[in-house]
């Protein structure tokens, strides 16, 4: 392989310049802050051969682009844990995992799916090509690698992951006002991390795709976002609502819409916000939706979040056993409130799981 080695390459001695400052998803982290504190993105060099990787690493650093170099997929994967890098460029062939290998599984892990991976081929690569498409990669780059192309491939790559991280940290200071919103009620707490974790994993049982379960996810967090709008003193009394009470409450799900449509990272979740509190009957709100108008992910999370509201004690009841809890979502399914196949698919996805346990 030859790469073209940079001018300026040989005067700036390739060092580490790793930033401090790390994007947690799962912690607030304001926009105002965001655009404040905007850092040196991060690339990941991984080439089993030391000279070629060297020669990138100090091509990168010499435009100011922290960069660490290392040799084989099990040491990628290290780094990788120990701070995730903005851009990988990974070879195609390592000793040990191959390059298309560590590929499909960062593509494949929530954790690492977002990172953009650049696969270094050979000349002839057509081949190669396909696999690394296949495998997931973001864009190509061909030995020899030509500065210019280098630096015009990594550029675009690194603003389009800027903007990733903004709609990332957008998504996650709205699911942190959801927890704020379930704060405000004391007999609700842990709500939302359970029917997150309930939905995605009904949502894993029933086979959907990972941008489905993405959006089961944050769903938990965001379906009554907008009560946010619903005084406190309606929200503490839970149910024996007046007529008036009862039509603000009713506001929330559209509320909630609202505040996440401008997201458009948020388009699966939007009809999950809207449509939860629909009946199979047509006796929902807010649109009267019946059976099969109702989009299958809301029906999902409804699901799950009956069951948990029946587990969990409140002001006005008990909490129930899993066995009277089955015998009543069955029943209310029967009566026509819930999707009956939906209930089944939940509690053989309950069952089963108790089986192993
Ligand atoms: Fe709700």
């Amino acid at each position: 392989m030859g790469l073209e080695r940079p001018s300026e390459a040989m005067s700036v001695p390739p060092r580490e310049r790793r930033t401090t400052f790390s994007l947690q998803s799962s912690s607030y982290v304001g926009m105002g802050d965001l655009l404040a504190c905007r850092r040196k993105q991060s690339i990941l060099v991984v080439e089993d051969n030391e000279l070629n990787a060297v020669l990138l690493k100090e091509m990168l650093v010499s435009r100011g682009y922290p960069t660490v170099a290392v040799h084989s997929a099990a040491e990628a994967e290290a780094e990788i844990r120990r701070e995730a890098p903005d851009l990988i460029l990974l070879d195609v062939i390592m000793p040990g995992k191959t390059g298309y290998e560590l590929c499909r599984e960062l593509k494949q892990d929530p954790i690492t799916r977002l990172i953009p991976i650049v696969m270094i081929t050979g000349l002839s690569a057509q081949e190669d090509r396909v696999k690394g498409i296949e495998a997931g990669a973001d864009d190509f780059l061909t030995k020899p690698i030509s500065s210019e192309e280098l630096f015009a491939r990594v550029g675009s790559l690194l603003k389009l992951k800027e903007f990733t991280d903004e709609l990332e940290t957008a998504d996650s200071v709205l699911c942190t006002l959801g927890l704020s919103v379930e704060a405000r009620d004391p007999y609700t707490e842990g709500h939302c991390e359970r029917l997150a974790r309930y939905a995605t994993d009904l949502g894993r049982f029933l086979l959907l795709d990972e941008e489905s379960i993405v959006a089961l996810q944050r769903g938990g967090y965001l379906h009554d976002l907008g009560k946010i709008r619903v005084p406190d003193k309606i929200l503490s009394k839970g149910s024996d609502l007046t007529p008036e009470e009862w039509e603000i409450m009713k506001q929330h799900p559209v509320t909630g819409e609202n505040i996440c449509r401008p997201l458009k990272s948020l388009r699966l979740v939007l009809p999950i916000i809207r449509h939860h509190h629909e009946h199979s009957d047509g006796s929902g709100y807010p649109d009267g939706l019946r059976a099969g108008e109702i989009p299958l992910l809301p029906r999902i999370l409804q699901v799950v979040d009956i069951y948990d509201a029946l587990r969990t004690e409140r002001p006005y009841k008990p909490a129930l056993g899993h066995e009277q809890a089955a015998v009543t979502m069955r029943a209310e399914a029967q009566s026509g409130l819930w999707d009956e196949e939906l209930v089944a698919e939940f509690f053989a996805m309950l069952d089963k799981r108790r089986q192993v346990a």
